[in-house]
């Protein structure tokens, strides 16, 4: 017998199409703000869920899911948006996604880095005001990242991913993370275990922290100041790891020569200060947002669900 599945958002085609395939799915189709009672009302017989990061599954959500229900899977490698604690007091397993995104997620870091540093959106911003006037010796300079320092901030599978990748583009890769990590000093990553020596080193500062209480607004006005004058800033982790006003300013003040953001605390609310600054890259979350990753993403939480119906240990248990 088919079990219950409830998914709260629209998936890809090939996920959909396994999901339907292997249990009652019923998809709830939600576009912004999560709709606690739209979810709560679809699980009375569900025995899984499958959430999105824009889901916010508090404890008070936790507290309303039937027993019934065994598993939570999300399609995300961040659980910041679950209340882990109150699922494992409720006895729910929780099932994430990691290492398929990593690749894609160290794509946009990149992409965000260079474009900050080339003025890519300020210049395309231009064209389309049709405001250029021309080809000039000293028009829209930018930096180039050639031998420059990218420290990455959290040198997990997604930092290392773009360790390789500035490594391609001749930067100095140096990094900072609770313990030192023999696998990216050998791919010739620097571990600076001193935060303020780490901050003081970076040309490019590459933000790869989870999000949660421990991380929010790690990158405050102090460790701003710990910066080079005309750092680069790049966030792909989770906007809550940034206080926004202090970024902000910096970059109003040019402290921060430019800023590559594309993850926010408030998603999809993105504070009014960033939207007027030409020297901030905004990007609408589009880290892992490949048509290959996510496919994969969605096959991974589903083997994960999977996995704990039938009693094995999933490959990726968060709880
Ligand atoms: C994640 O998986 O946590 C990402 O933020 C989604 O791209």
């Amino acid at each position: 017998m088919k079990r219950r599945l409830v998914i709260t958002r629209t998936m890809p085609p090939a996920v959909a199409g396994r999901a339907t395939a292997e249990y009652h799915a019923q998809y709830l189709d939600m576009i912004g703000p999560f709709d606690a009672e739209a979810f709560l009302a679809a699980l009375p017989d569900a025995d899984a869920v499958l959430v999105t990061p824009a889901d916010r599954i508090d404890a008070s959500v936790i507290a309303q899911i039937p027993v019934g229900v065994r598993v939570i899977g999300t399609f995300s490698v961040g659980t910041d948006h679950i209340d882990l604690q109150a699922a494992r007091a409720s006895g729910l397993a929780v099932v994430n996604t990691p290492d398929v995104l990593s690749f894609a997620t160290a794509e946009i870091a990149l992409t965000l880095m260079l474009m900050a540093a080339r003025r890519a959106g300020e210049g395309e911003r231009l064209i389309r005001a049709r405001a250029w006037g021309g080809w000039t010796p000293d028009f829209m300079l930018g930096s180039s990242m050639e031998g420059r320092t990218i420290g990455i901030l959290g040198m997990g599978r997604i930092g290392q991913a773009l360790a390789r990748m500035a490594q391609g583009l001749s930067m100095r890769v140096i990094y900072h993370n609770r313990r030192n990590l023999p696998a990216a000093q050998e791919q010739g990553a620097t571990y600076y275990p001193d935060e303020v020596d780490f901050l003081g080193a970076c040309d490019v500062l590459s933000i790869h922290l989870p999000g949660g209480p421990a991380t929010l607004h790690w990158l405050n006005a102090a460790r701003i100041a710990q910066l080079k004058h005309g750092a680069i800033v790049v966030n792909t982790g989770r906007g809550s790891t940034i206080d926004d006003d202090a970024l902000i300013a910096a970059l109003t003040s040019r402290h921060v020569a430019a800023a590559g953001l594309d993850v926010f605390a408030a998603e999809p609310t993105v504070p009014a200060g960033y939207l007027t600054l030409e020297n901030a890259v905004l990007l609408p979350h589009l880290g892992s947002a490949t048509h290959e990753t996510r496919a994969a993403m969605g096959m991974l939480a589903l083997d994960g669900i999977a996995a704990v119906l039938v009693g094995d240990e999933p490959a990726h248990r968060v709880v």
